[in-house]
């Protein structure tokens, strides 16, 4: 275990609470402080449980401590799997004073966190993100929720989490593919809030690739700060905060074309993001050079930057239609005013969109 160890803040009045980050945190970071009654609940996938199930109890020692491990994958975060929760919280006589736990990725975290807010109507929950998608993320901000077959995320509820406890040593055990995909959300707080950034990122990028713990201990550390900044301003997503969903929209309207199957979600984003910035770019808001430099670091993480082939413009629109953006039926897009500074508009040409995506779809 090194010595480093960061907290950030999420400001949010009495709901405020801290991210630790750092090698070794799970053991580090006093978890059992931050559990207010006597019951537990574990909940993790078949994947992770056996990696760090066991780390996790050892901290625990004392609470009573039941486990739900879940089947792994993106197709199974629904309402059946989420009354899994239920039941075993149901069964085990859990009451309002219970804390549940998400131990895993951004599946697990979304998932156990709408099962806290449901569960009577309200208990704590603890988020220990171990996949780097959602140790910058997801289980920052309170986003909870599981898909519909018709749309991703569709039911869920904004709850914020008693602490997030980042251990980036559970990086190690992450696959390649996975881990580009936490990349690709790591870039997006560089292109939304933060070009310096953008530009470390540029420079530092074979280092993070090689999991070196100091760049990634401040990867990690400047995404969280970045993400609570934006969710402190803006907790509900009344506004600001859609800038988050950069490349988003058009991100989950590949997923759910590909029923959650094909691609992995920082995938999908990291496609939106190019298909966002090129609308920029038709906008005349975004740079030409820029929207390359965004080209060439995605694909130097093993990204996408085209949507998938057999994707048409048609199918875009059809199920851009139910994003959660869209008010009062007008589609609204996050795109880019330059690197570092994202907007949310539906001012957007429609022209230029039906041209970005007939473009973008063909050329794959
Ligand atoms: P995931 O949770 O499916 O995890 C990816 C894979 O990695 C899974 O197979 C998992 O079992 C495995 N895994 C996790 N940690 C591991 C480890 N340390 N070692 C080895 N394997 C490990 O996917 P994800 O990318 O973490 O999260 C994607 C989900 O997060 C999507 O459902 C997306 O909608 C959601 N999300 C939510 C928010 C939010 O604000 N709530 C933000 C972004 C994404
Ligand atoms: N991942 C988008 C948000 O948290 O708002």
């Amino acid at each position: 275990m090194t010595a480093v160890s960061k907290q950030v803040q999420v400001q949010l009045g009495d709901r405020s609470y801290p991210i630790y980050i750092g090698s070794g945190e799970i053991q580090r970071a006093d978890i059992a402080s931050h559990i207010c009654g006597q019951k537990v609940l574990i909940v993790s996938n078949e994947t992770i449980a056996p990696l760090y199930l066991e780390l996790v109890e050892k901290q625990l020692v004392g609470k009573q401590v039941d486990k739900v491990i879940l089947a792994d994958g993106e197709q199974f975060k629904n309402l059946d799997n989420l009354n899994l929760i239920f039941d075993q919280l149901i069964t085990s006589h859990h009451d309002r004073k219970t804390t549940l736990i998400a131990l895993g990725g951004g599946v697990i975290g979304d998932m156990t966190g709408f099962a806290a807010a449901c569960y009577q109507r309200g208990v704590a929950f603890i988020q220990i993100p171990t996949t780097l998608l959602a140790q910058v993320d997801s289980s920052v901000g309170g986003k909870t929720a599981v898909n519909h077959a018709m749309g991703k995320n569709m039911i869920g509820a904004f709850y914020q989490p008693q602490a997030v406890i980042i251990d980036t040593d559970t990086l190690s055990t992450l696959p390649d593919r996975e881990f580009n995909a936490g990349l690709a959300e790591v870039i997006k707080y560089g292109l939304i809030v933060d070009a310096d950034f953008f530009v470390w990122l540029e420079n530092n990028l074979e280092a993070l690739l090689n999991r070196d713990q100091q760049a990634l201990a401040y990867a990690v550390e400047l995404s969280c700060i970045s993400k609570s900044r934006v969710v402190a301003a803006d907790e509900t997503e009344q506004g600001v905060r859609a800038i988050l969903n950069l490349g988003h929209t058009f991100g989950h309207a590949i997923e759910t074309f590909q029923q959650y199957k094909d691609w992995i979600h920082g995938e999908a984003v990291a496609a939106g993001m190019v298909m966002a910035a090129e609308l920029s770019v038709m906008a005349g808001d975004l740079c030409s050079a820029d929207l390359a430099r965004i080209k060439n670091l995605l694909t130097a993480c093993s990204l996408p930057i085209a949507p998938p082939s057999g994707m048409a413009a048609d199918d875009f629109m059809r199920l851009m239609v139910r994003d959660k953006k869209v008010l009062d039926g007008q589609l609204r897009l996050v795109l880019l005013e330059s690197l570092g500074s994202a907007c949310v508009s539906d001012q957007f040409s429609t022209a230029d969109l039906d041209e970005m995506l007939n473009k973008t779809c063909i050329s794959v």
